[in-house]
């Protein structure tokens, strides 16, 4: 996690760096820092614990004149989050000045070490170790500023994407990465570097990825890239898809409202010039490239973390369902840890919005040296699993910037559905007409998902009533469990109130002591296979006096009579229901935090990219 933007070229660097801090806050927003390298040599350090608009306030009236500069928005690790811990940190002369994202895993033997030697530190964190050894292998190797920072890192064990200034070369960036992302922004006479491209999208969109091991040295508007064992590499330099636009509010209050709303496009824009009603056939290049291999594959491994692994476990379903595959769903950070069974034989499939999170890549990373096929189903464009992925499918649902996951999650599951269906043609385990009907159903998704999103003011008044709730149940069968589970996680991630997803069934062996007047239980009641059984726990519900919300199919006036309130989707195929059924749990989560007035977009203590493990 942590945000890093920098900047070097010709204009004002502060208000870019700002700017950026801003876009970068959902990869944490415990404390805001910036750095500033003005000509003179002269180095301003300003940082503040809290969000960016915390540190604007301290710096407001301040002489930010600077062409060179870098910023920095931390998800604590090392050391609570307070102003001294804030990044920017110093070396000990005050010379170098680094921003950094990712964990030094060996820092407190480096640390110990430095303070045999007579360093003091400042602060808490890993960086700061970092910044002073870089300092001491400038001094005792009487090598250059980028020199030394090459050395530096041959002795570092960990993850970092780092941006370091030094106050005798104010012509001069460095960036280097390992584990951790960066992505380079190249204008004319100028560049940027940061988390991700969001910081410069209006100023450039020519971009190079830097890969792990490798430092960017920027002297003055000249962009080297080496190996930190000094190899010099060619940027690749790709364009950058996403528009400035795309990542801002719209006219809406909060990005997540947004990002609900936008799910009927990002469905369409997922499974958009992949289906052929009229052959009924499905293009996914990644899956084609590995025919041979899915058609006889024994079995599929999923692996992801929060809200991926929901999308994972409707994966489970469609690819069971359809393509008569079995398959396991994992954490990734389970899975990483346990000495998993894995051979060639195996074929093995990451989700995850941003392409970045540690332990799904870290997992990717053990599935590849056991000689698995690793496929990704990620959203971020150029992130780091679909660049080490033997092959993948993008969701393509654009920037998602609330750390609540929502069109991500709904993104996931549509090119799932392609990816299940796909394989179940090429092994023939669906007839054509079926493939054909369902392929049709998926053209209406994405009125549906408008349809659905009309119920917004009725779940607002439902908000109303539930918005003091310590605790909730949700209940859900087949493809209505896992969106149970995702409709808990969004109201804990962002109201705060404790929630749990459960089997339906499942109630009767624990869950059900629980029940009492005050615990709202949200049942998926669609016109599915399991909506009798799912009517029954209702009552079981009900005569314990729980106050019922059902999500339910369009039509069915029955269910009325069990439910305090009865939330209408429109019906659909039992195996898309997901795509619809989640809509209305996030959006009562997000009414219910708004009226909680919790902070939807950055809720405490979580981050959207996890980076660390
Ligand atoms: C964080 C985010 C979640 C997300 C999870 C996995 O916890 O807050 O919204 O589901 O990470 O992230 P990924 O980018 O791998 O999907």
């Amino acid at each position: 996690m942590c945000g890093i933007v920098a900047y070097i070229g010709y204009r004002e660097a502060s208000p870019i760096i700002l700017n950026g801090l801003k876009r970068l806050e959902y990869r944490g927003y415990d404390s805001a820092g910036i750095a500033l390298l003005t000509t003179e040599k002269d180095l301003k350090i300003y940082k503040k614990s809290g969000k960016v608009s915390e540190l604007e306030e301290v710096i407001k009236g301040k002489n930010l004149e600077a062409k060179t500069g870098m910023g920095h928005t931390r998800w604590a690790t090392h050391g609570e989050p307070n102003d001294i811990n804030a990044h920017p940190h110093l070396s000990g002369s005050g010379e170098f000045a680094i921003i950094h994202n990712g964990i030094i895993e060996n820092y407190a033997s480096l640390k110990l070490a430095l303070i045999k030697r007579g360093h003091e530190f400042k602060s808490e964190t890993d960086t700061e170790v970092l910044i002073h050894l870089i300092e001491e292998v400038y001094k005792n190797n009487n090598v250059g500023f980028e020199e030394a920072v090459r050395m530096a890192l041959t002795q570092v064990i960990g993850a970092y994407a780092i941006v370091i200034l030094s106050k005798k070369d104010p012509d001069y960036l460095i960036g280097a990465k390992k584990g951790s992302p960066m992505v380079i922004g190249i204008g004319e006479n100028e560049h940027f570097i940061a988390s991700d491209a969001s910081p410069f999208v209006e100023f450039t969109k020519n971009v190079v990825y830097l890969n792990d091991g490798e430092i960017a040295i920027i002297d003055g508007t000249k962009l080297t890239i080496k190996t930190i064992d000094n190899t010099i590499k060619t940027p690749y330099i790709q364009e950058l898809e996403i528009s400035l636009e795309s990542i801002e509010k719209g006219g809406y209050e909060h990005f997540m409202l947004k990002e609900i709303f936008e799910q009927s496009r990002s469905i369409l824009d997922s499974f958009r010039g992949r289906t052929h009603i009229n052959d009924g056939t499905i293009t996914m290049a990644g899956v084609d490239k590995f025919e041979d291999k899915l058609k006889n594959v024994k079995r599929i491994i999923i692996v992801g973390c929060g809200t991926s692994w929901h999308a994972g476990l409707v994966g489970e379903y469609l690819l069971e369902d359809f393509a008569r595959i079995p398959v396991e769903v994992e954490y990734a950070s389970e899975f990483r840890y346990r000495n998993p069974v894995l051979d060639e034989n195996d074929f093995v499939i990451a989700i995850s919005q941003s392409g970045e999170t540690a332990d799904t890549l870290a997992a990717l990373e053990l599935a590849k040296s056991k000689g698995a096929t690793i496929f990704g189903i990620c959203n971020v464009v150029g992130s780091s699993i679909p660049r080490f992925t033997d092959a993948g499918a993008y969701t393509h649902a654009g920037p998602e910037i609330g750390v609540a996951s929502t069109k991500a999650f709904t993104a996931q599951v549509t090119a799932l559905i392609l990816m299940a269906l796909s394989i179940a043609k090429k092994k023939g385990t669906i007839s054509s007409q079926r493939l054909r009907e369902l392929l049709i159903e998926m053209e209406t998704l994405p009125a549906k998902v408008e349809k659905t999103l009309q119920s917004d003011k009725l779940i607002i008044e439902i908000a109303n009533e539930f918005k003091d709730s310590k605790n909730a149940l949700y209940l859900g069968r087949g493809y209505g469990f896992p969106v149970a589970l995702e409709g808990a996680l969004k109201l804990k991630e962002i109201s705060y109130i404790h929630a749990e997803g459960y089997p339906a069934a499942e109630m009767k062996h624990g869950p059900i002591a629980l029940i009492d007047a005050e615990m709202p239980v949200v049942v998926i009641a669609t016109k599915h296979s399991y909506y009798e059984k799912v009517v029954s726990n209702i009552q079981e519900v009900r005569a314990r006096k729980g106050r019922v919300i059902a999500i339910a199919t369009e039509g069915d006036k029955e269910i009325s009579n069990y439910a305090d309130h009865v939330i209408y989707i429109p019906s659909c195929e039992e195996s898309m229901l997901p795509l619809l059924a989640t809509i209305p749990l996030q959006l009562l989560s997000y009414h219910i935090a708004v009226l909680r007035e919790c902070n939807v977009d950055q809720p405490r203590n979580l981050a959207k990219s996890v980076t660390v493990e």
